[in-house]
């Protein structure tokens, strides 16, 4: 695939992508192996919403992720595997070893009674056989659904139920820095409610022990022994479904944004080559999770379509001390790192120092996604890991956007910080006003639309498309709304600003407010309940819960706040665990009986010189009250 090259180059092909959209993205694909080729590149209209790219192509991605590479280069390296602990040996799995695996994977699925359109719930660690998992849903027609090991036996089940999943693989347990967590048992007690899973597959990380249900549980060993490394890839249509991935909104339980097979491909390989200038013999490393789109399109999906080295970091970054990002950079001579905010942010903390005893001179391009980069990390990373010689590109998307869409192109695009500059190529955002009108020229600030598709934009959401037509095509007709708020300055370049939306984004991951306060209203205790963002200096945003308790509750208040942290770590998962819960007399109500999140923001970032208008409120006096119990009253 031809990369660009030059700024002139950027703007000549980003022109060309907004002319004539089909034509080029359609030369972009003949990059790709096509079982058969599409008879239209592109139909849509974003009303119903639908939307086909590449219709009536058939292909299978496995075979341009893999066996297209086996043919070229068999023993390049796939992926390294870098395990939790250092002292654990480094797994280094070739094309031509990642194909084998993954066919003998296939075959194994195939055996168990999975087939084409089946759905698969992959509940993993961050080991190879995650990825592999993966690959062979992909490679046999399945459509997995990756839950984040971190989430609760409640939050897996409700995935599962949400899909009606035949199958979950797992492991039996997950090393995570300094803890152990007992993975299989959590899916243990996520079956006890659910009824569509037929089998779980149980790959054996950490040998502690696990009850295993005859008939149902199998190891991965025994499923793979004695099965062939040959496997025919199912042919697929462009618009069959690739993967479900699950993510919070403003309102309701998470939604499965559905990707689908032949956009998705084009668009994230297209992607990763050209943001991160990728080079044949370049090391690349993204330590997100596979269990977000991250882990998808830039560990797993997008690497290796272009065929390049994608490094595997099973850990945390401060285990066991706090240089091990740069130990890993420095050890496997990473060129292109790709990280959060958050964990930059985290590792600053510990001081320039740190960074300095690496020689990182390996490093070409670093790289930022999934929540505003604030301006004293944005210069620490560029400084300290950057050695003021790399690139940085702020890449903006969304799990629904499927691949990167505002960012600069590593060397290509001039860096402005904090900035995450120029739209890709076929991507046309435009910013709106309340009322949905476009803000043109400089200097303006705005909600964040799209008003063309890009190849991989979500199609639809699991089982439900008018909740996904209501939540991104409704609020401006004829546009995506992305719920994100934006600037374009006197560059036209674009700085985002955040969630419009009642998202919050704790160290880049993304939480509904109404899924915490519907744990936090499952305490018995509870009334109701109210949860709000406010500014965190490592996490971006943290956890801020205002909650009513109900008249019979004499129990002691600091028992309460405990029980609804657990409350919350049990529904969703540590990751929602609420930094601050604050028992309050009443919450702010209109007269309509919605409650005033705006007033609840302003006192949770500590910030009540303006509240604005309460007079309006149902309940004025309760806002004083809910301030002294802050602790901010003057
Ligand atoms: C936020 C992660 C500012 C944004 C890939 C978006 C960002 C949400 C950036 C999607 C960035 C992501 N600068 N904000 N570079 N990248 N965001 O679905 O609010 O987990 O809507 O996808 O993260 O989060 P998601």
């Amino acid at each position: 695939m031809k990369r660009i090259s030059s700024l002139h180059q950027y703007c000549h092909q980003y022109q060309k992508s907004i002319d004539d959209p089909e034509s080029f993205w359609e030369q972009i694909a003949e990059d790709f192996n096509w079982h058969q080729k599409w008879n239209r590149v592109l139909d849509w209209d974003f009303q119903t919403p639908q939307i086909k790219w590449f219709e009536n192509a058939k292909l299978n991605i496995t075979d341009n992720a893999l066996d297209k590479h086996v043919e070229k280069h068999p023993d390049k390296v796939a992926i390294i595997w870098e395990p939790n602990h250092p002292d654990e040996s480094v797994i280094k799995l070739s094309y031509r070893e990642l194909h084998d695996e993954t066919c003998r994977f296939a075959n194994g699925l195939e055996t168990l009674g999975i087939t084409k359109g089946d759905r698969v719930i992959i509940y993993m660690p961050m080991v190879v056989q995650a990825a592999i998992a993966m690959l062979a849903c992909a490679r046999i027609g399945a459509i997995h659904s990756v839950v984040f090991a971190g989430f609760s036996a409640h939050s897996l089940a409700d995935r599962i139920d949400n899909c009606q999943a035949k199958l979950v693989i797992t492991s039996d347990g997950n090393f995570r820095g300094e803890k152990t967590i007992e993975v299989k048992k959590l899916v243990d007690q996520a079956l006890a409610s659910t009824k569509s899973v037929q089998h779980v597959v149980v790959f054996k990380r950490t040998g502690q022990p696990i009850s295993m249900k005859t008939s149902r549980d199998i190891w991965w060993e025994d499923l793979v022994s004695n099965i062939s490394t040959k496997h025919q890839p199912t042919i697929m249509d462009a618009e069959d479904p690739l993967f479900i991935l699950y993510t919070s909104g403003s309102t309701g339980k998470p939604k499965g944004v559905v990707h689908t097979t032949a956009g998705y491909m084009v668009y994230t390989a297209y992607t990763f080559i050209n943001v991160f200038q990728y080079q044949q013999n370049d090391i690349y490393w993204c330590s997100a999770d596979v269990g977000w789109i991250t882990g998808h399109s830039y560990i797993v999906y997008g690497p290796l379509l272009a065929g390049a080295t994608t490094l595997m970091f099973e850990g945390v970054p401060t285990f066991p001390h706090p240089g091990r990002f740069w130990e890993i950079i420095d050890k496997h001579h990473v060129n292109q790192f790709y990280t959060a905010p958050t964990a930059i942010r985290a590792l600053q903390a510990y001081g320039s120092d740190l960074p300095k005893k690496y020689s990182l001179e390996s490093l070409k391009v670093i790289g930022s996604v999934g929540e505003p980069i604030n301006k004293e990390a944005w210069h620490w990373y560029h400084k300290h890991i950057g050695r003021g010689r790399c690139p940085i590109v702020d890449t903006w998307w969304q799990t629904e956007t499927g691949g990167m869409m505002i960012s600069p192109i590593a060397g290509v695009t001039p860096n402005k910080p904090t900035f995450a500059s120029l739209p890709l190529p076929g991507v046309q955002p435009v910013l709106v006003d309340k009322t949905g009108k476009i803000l043109e020229g400089m200097n303006v600030k705005g909600n964040l639309c799209i008003q063309f598709p890009w190849p991989s934009i979500l199609r639809t959401t699991w089982g439900d498309h008018q909740r996904c037509k209501e939540t991104y095509f409704s609020m401006y007709p004829g546009m995506y709304f992305t719920g994100d708020e934006a600037k374009r300055d006197h560059d036209g370049y674009l700085r985002i600003l955040g969630r419009v939306d009642d998202v919050i984004n704790v160290s880049g991951h993304r939480l509904g407010t109404a899924e915490i306060e519907n744990a936090i209203n499952a305490h018995k205790n509870v009334t109701e309940s109210a949860v709000v963002g406010f500014p965190h200096q490592i996490k971006g945003e943290g956890i801020y819960a205002y909650v009513v308790l109900g008249d019979d509750s004499s129990m002691d208040h600091d028992t309460i706040i405990d029980e609804i942290i657990q409350e919350v770590r049990l529904f969703i998962g540590p990751i929602a665990k609420p930094d601050k819960v604050l028992l309050v007399p009443d919450l702010p109500k209109t007269r309509s009986g919605k409650i005033m999140r705006r007033i609840l923001r302003k006192v949770a970032s500590q910030d009540i010189q303006q509240l604005g208008d309460i007079s309006t409120l149902l309940n004025p006096d309760v806002v004083q009250e809910i301030i002294e119990k802050a602790g901010l009253a003057s």
